[in-house]
């Protein structure tokens, strides 16, 4: 029997889960998945570092205590301890570093240290029994409030004669400049929405028109994006619109929300479609923040009706930051023996 505890807080949320292969060869299942979110950045209208990490302080043992409780399962029954090590906030993730080498040495267990963004990927592959996962190979759009990448994702040991859990990836795409979470939040924020502003977007979007507003869309090559066009020109239609009507904004809130996240869909399924077509993988996967946006899954699921693609989606628990992910990874990784030094510092940047 493997039984893994892991702890993510490589930004704004504390969260702890806990898998466990009982050896009936089903797998890791979840057994608990806690995440204490952190409301003290909602009046700076973003993440402020310094608070993250003190919030994590204070949430991590509770949260840990919680999510073993829900397992029922005792400190003593833990095979390792997986954590995300980065990228992330520096002072956050040391948090949940620090935290988890001393349970490793307090308990004498392996740690393991999971990539954040290869987390994302993994949420696929969370299981409580009944999920459907993608078979290999498949593209995931990774969306979150700091990536916007294409992932092909595949299975290890193609290659090689070693058996391998956790799958290969690579980057085929990602942003120049901002993020797509990033693009709804900064242009939330000047239409005055609170943060995260990605969830507001979605709501307003919904009662808008999503053709009255027209935004500028990049055109770089490749299967890279760029969001700052398109943030810049939504500053500039507020500006020269305000001039006119001091009111605008409140009078077209739900149509600059639908126009915005129309184009945010638009940008980022144009490029999906092309490395679909240029690398014949049919089977597409979307993760992170940004996936829980209603007009996304729609869009992704349409696509996949018109275009033939078999459709991944994950549920809502597992698309924000969440530890279940992590104890996916990092269960896959305890398997391939790819076990970490206590030496391990959290990192702020990388790819998966
Ligand atoms: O993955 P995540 O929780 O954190 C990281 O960046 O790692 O993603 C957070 C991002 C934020 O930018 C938030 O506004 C966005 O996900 N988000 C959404 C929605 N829910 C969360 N964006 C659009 N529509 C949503 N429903």
């Amino acid at each position: 029997m493997i039984t893994i505890l892991a702890i993510e807080s490589s930004c704004d949320d504390t969260s702890a889960a806990v898998v466990r292969d009982a050896g009936d060869g089903r797998g890791a299942l979840l057994l608990s998945n806690v995440t204490a979110s952190q409301k003290v950045h909602e009046e700076f209208g973003g993440v402020v570092p310094e608070l993250a990490s003190r919030a994590h302080q204070l949430n991590i043992v509770p949260v840990v205590d919680t999510a073993l409780k829900r397992a029922g399962v005792d400190k003593s029954e833990l095979s390792a301890i997986a954590f995300t090590r980065g990228p992330g906030l520096l002072g956050s993730l040391l948090v949940g570093t620090s935290f988890a080498k001393g349970m490793s040495l307090a308990l004498g267990i392996p740690l393991v240290e999971v990539n954040h963004l290869q987390g994302h990927v993994m949420a696929h592959f969370v299981s409580t029994g009944t999920e459907r996962h993608p078979d290999f190979p498949f593209l995931c759009l990774l969306v979150s409030g700091g990536n916007s990448q294409i992932i092909k994702v595949e299975r290890a040991d193609e290659a090689s004669s070693e058996p391998k859990h956790m799958p290969r990836m690579s980057i085929i795409g990602q942003t120049i400049d901002d993020a797509a979470g990033e693009a709804f939040d900064k242009c939330a924020k000047v239409l005055g929405l609170p943060y995260p502003g990605g969830p507001w977007v979605d709501k307003l979007a919904q009662e808008g028109n999503p053709k009255a507003f027209a935004l500028a869309k990049p055109n770089i090559p490749g299967y890279d994006y760029s969001f700052s066009g398109l943030k810049t020109s939504f500053l500039y239609l507020l500006r020269d619109a305000l001039k006119q009507d001091a009111d605008f904004i409140e009078k077209n809130k739900a149509d600059l929300c639908a126009s915005l996240q129309r184009t945010v869909i638009e940008i980022l399924l144009s490029k999906l479609k092309r490395a679909v077509q240029d690398t014949g993988i049919r089977r597409v996967a979307v993760a992170g923040g940004v996936s829980a946006n209603s007009g996304l899954r729609n869009a992704l699921l349409d696509s996949g009706k018109r275009y033939g693609w078999d459709v991944f989606i994950p549920p809502f628990a597992y698309t924000t930051d969440n530890a279940a992910m992590i104890a996916q990874a990092g269960y896959f990784k305890y398997l391939d023996g790819e076990l970490c030094s206590i030496d391990a510092v959290p990192f702020a940047k990388t790819i998966v």
